[in-house]
């Protein structure tokens, strides 16, 4: 088994009284897909937002490649290579393809904005993930689909060299066929040996890309598994507590 990139060790977050995160574990690979699931409430967006630096956690212990590092803000988060797509906010409408890839970290060239390295790098990031339905990357995002408007999220993370992209729901919004071309463009994230964590409450989805199925329930996490080593009925059951995992967690 390959050393994990991201592991953590008995996370705990509570909001006043309420503890949402009761000692969770919780491992994501290089190069593997991870599904985090579990009921509305289980916790799933409170541990991905400890990870990203977001909310941090009360306590516990984060290990990144093997090594102690602490979350205390999405700087620290970025640093490491850790990126979070979330579903809705991740774009500005108002922009087009590649000022919304480099948002924030514009390439300059003598003291303006070097446009034209920008678009290209936008292109070839779009390309290398195979993404072929978008026709011009100065296309302003309003007028993309959802599916190509979270293509573009994504590939933003890998512009970013991402090491660890994080997606939540990626797909809740998205109809057949544009889910399919999301789903085949996280296969392609972790192809390149990207470490891909993804929250879904589509079974189906899960089933599809993961290759590790993390199941969260009130804020315990009840079952890791090999996604070849268990079946839709089973994950239903750690999800809705009405089965026990046995085995030894993956
Ligand atoms: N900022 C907050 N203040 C108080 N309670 C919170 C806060 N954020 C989350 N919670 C509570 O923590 C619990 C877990 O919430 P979380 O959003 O992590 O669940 P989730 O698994 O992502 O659910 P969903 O599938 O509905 O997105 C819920 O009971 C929620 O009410
Ligand atoms: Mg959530």
């Amino acid at each position: 088994m390959d050393m994990p990139i991201i592991e953590l060790k008995g996370v705990v977050k509570s909001f006043g009284p309420v503890d949402v995160l009761k000692g969770v574990n919780f491992t994501a690979y290089p190069g593997k897909i991870t599904a985090l699931v579990g009921d509305n409430g289980a916790g799933k967006s409170t541990l991905i937002k400890g990870l990203a630096g977001v909310q941090p956690y009360d306590g516990g212990e984060v290990l990144f490649n093997g090594s102690p590092v602490h979350l205390h803000s999405p700087r620290d988060a970025g640093a490491l290579g850790i990126e979070v797509v979330y579903q809705d906010l991740a774009l500005c409408d108002n922009l087009d393809i590649v000022q919304n890839m480099f948002l924030g970290r514009e390439e300059l060239s003598a003291g303006t904005f070097d446009e034209g390295r920008m678009e290209r790098e936008a292109a070839e990031t779009l390309r290398q993930l195979s993404v072929r339905t978008v026709k011009s990357v100065r296309q302003k995002v309003s007028s993309l689909s959802g599916g190509q408007r979270q293509t573009v999220a994504i590939a933003r993370s890998v512009l970013k060299k991402a090491k660890v992209v994080i997606l939540d729901e990626p797909t809740a919004a998205l109809g057949v066929a544009q889910t399919a071309q999301v789903l085949a463009l996280v296969k392609r994230l972790a192809e390149q040996g990207v470490s891909v964590i993804i929250i879904s409450h589509n079974l189906v989805d899960v089933f599809e890309v993961a290759d590790y199925i993390s199941v969260l329930y009130l804020g315990q996490m009840v079952a890791s598994v090999k996604t070849s080593e268990t079946n839709n009925e089973d994950v239903i059951g750690y999800i809705t507590g009405v089965k026990t995992y046995e085995g030894t967690s993956a």
